[in-house]
């Protein structure tokens, strides 16, 4: 049994469920076949077995399912998780789904690569927990295994950070956004005012954000080698002009 754990605000579901239509829009998901060709050209992975930690609506488990990867895609929310069994349905792709938190989630020397896309890593108050993520991680690679985890680094958000931003939403009405940097810039505080129809809903989250010397010395403490940095999954330098921070690194 997983341990009882309080609330946090990626346990509310109802987060996903209404940002769901400006988390994924189409366009995010027309992007993934360019994004994985990206990706399995920096990871070369030596065999199929792949581990989708926190695979959300499965853009990236089924993409690599259509390339012959045998994919197990692990996420907590059920909805999202609905989401991805009806793209697999519908694109005829065979995937082992598991619901669970990622700090729960190992299966020792099972994989050949894991990936973690789309900020989807630095999500715990306690950073004790996300150093248990990258030792799950490593210890469900097989020897000579390969992770890849996509975040936004810390660098990127320096350079494009505003307090306040908006943007519409599909469908109409209005996404207000407000973040704050706190914890000697280690973490982002985020509240996201949806305006819709006269009426607001407003949701609160926070995560850490990592420089690229930050998360390639937190996956070596946790025992990567051989770890490298990308600015997006095409694998451009991690410089100035990067948007993504992308780490690879490999089981010894
Ligand atoms: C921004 S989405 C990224 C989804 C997917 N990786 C992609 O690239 O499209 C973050 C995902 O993390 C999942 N998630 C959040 N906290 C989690 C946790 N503690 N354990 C497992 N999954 C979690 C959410 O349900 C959501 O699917």
């Amino acid at each position: 049994m997983p341990p009882r754990r309080p609330e946090e605000w990626f346990d509310d579901d109802r987060f996903w469920i209404v940002t769901y239509p400006f988390m994924f829009p189409p366009e995010r998901f027309e992007r993934t076949a360019g994004e994985m060709s990206g990706l399995l050209k920096l990871a070369k992975p030596r065999g199929k077995a792949v581990l989708d930690l926190c695979c959300g609506p499965g853009r990236c488990s089924v993409e690599l399912a259509k390339r012959g990867f045998r994919v197990t895609g692990v996420d907590r929310t059920r909805f999202l998780l609905t989401k991805a069994k009806a793209r697999a349905r519908a694109a005829k792709a065979k995937i082992e789904w598991v619901e669970s938190d990622m700090r729960d989630f190992v299966r020792p020397g099972a994989f050949d690569l894991a990936i973690s896309t789309f900020t989807s890593f630095g999500y715990f108050d306690d950073k004790d927990e996300d150093r248990r993520v990258l030792r799950n991680i490593l210890d469900s690679l097989k020897p000579g295994g390969v992770f890849v985890v996509e975040v936004m680094g810390k660098e990127r958000l320096a350079s494009v950070f505003k307090p306040t931003t908006s943007q519409p939403l599909p469908g109409g009405g209005w996404l207000v956004e407000r973040h704050e940097i706190f914890d000697g810039w280690s973490r982002i505080r985020n509240e996201w005012i949806l305006i819709r129809s006269g009426r607001t809903e407003t949701f609160r989250f926070h995560h850490t954000v990592y420089s690229g010397q930050e998360l390639k010395g937190r996956m070596e403490a946790a025992g990567f080698a051989d770890v490298r940095l990308f600015g997006s999954l095409a694998g451009g330098e991690y410089g100035v002009n990067a948007e993504r921070l992308v780490a690879v690194g490999k089981r010894p």
